[in-house]
């Protein structure tokens, strides 16, 4: 069977446009405060946080008090300038490409595995575990085809622009990240941010790499 793919210059195309905006995000109030009550206690006490695939930061930026250190990565340099704040950095990467030896407390992959391939989907989550420091934990959330994995490249009226994406199905998605993680919790979101029959929003809370459950360190 062929896999689904993406357009990919529509996807770049699309956020470069999202990135000349004041917000990336189009959804509405409710559903970043849920995001936010959501990370809340995970966030607690934590005192660094990566933030793959961050756009403006809305999500993280209002996660972390003062004090918190924020590493921001995102392939659009146009979300640079949200920043501000001298403990928080914004890295332009590829959410494929980046590392460092640095550890964090929270990792956050918010909105971007339907911008991914499937290939690049499994590298990020090798990315995501190598990032997760010692009782760190790594949230992956994005909407899920409710059934088989699908893509879309088409106009889309509720976005008013063409737009691409691709759907995994929310138990082929689970089944990867447990590949890499021991200790996976899967939050349904409520049907009120469900609105379409095909899709819906999960996140999953993952923890305990499985390449360092092994080891004697940790
Ligand atoms: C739906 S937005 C989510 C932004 C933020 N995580 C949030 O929840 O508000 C997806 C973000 O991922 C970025 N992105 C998509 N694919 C990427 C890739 N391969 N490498 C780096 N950034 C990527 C986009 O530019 C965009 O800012």
């Amino acid at each position: 069977m062929v896999e689904p793919t993406l357009n990919q210059a529509v996807l770049r195309g699309f956020w470069a446009d999202k990135a000349r905006e004041a917000s990336n995000r189009w959804t509405s109030p409710d559903l970043l405060a849920y995001e936010l009550s959501l990370l809340a206690p995970l966030a607690q006490g934590a005192r660094s946080v990566l933030d793959l695939g961050s756009g403006h930061g809305d999500l993280s930026r209002r996660l972390c008090p003062p004090g918190t250190r924020l590493v921001a990565v995102d392939w659009e340099p146009g979300f640079a300038t949200a920043y501000t704040e001298p403990e928080h950095a914004f890295v332009q990467s590829l959410v494929t490409d980046f590392r460092t030896d640095e550890r964090f407390d929270l990792v956050l992959l918010f909105g971007v595995v339907t911008c991914l391939e499937l290939a690049e989907e499994l590298q990020v989550y090798g990315a995501l575990a190598a990032h997760v420091g010692p009782g760190g934990v790594a949230v992956v959330k994005n909407q899920c085809s409710t059934g088989r994995e699908f893509a879309v490249d088409t106009h889309s009226e509720a976005l008013a622009t063409r737009y691409s994406g691709r759907y995994p199905s929310d138990e082929e998605q689970q089944a990867r990240l447990q590949a890499v993680f021991a200790d996976i919790e899967v939050i349904h979101y409520p049907d009120q941010f469900n609105p379409w029959p095909n899709s819906r929003h999960l996140a999953f809370v993952c923890r305990e790499p499985r390449d360092r459950a092994a080891s004697p360190n940790g």
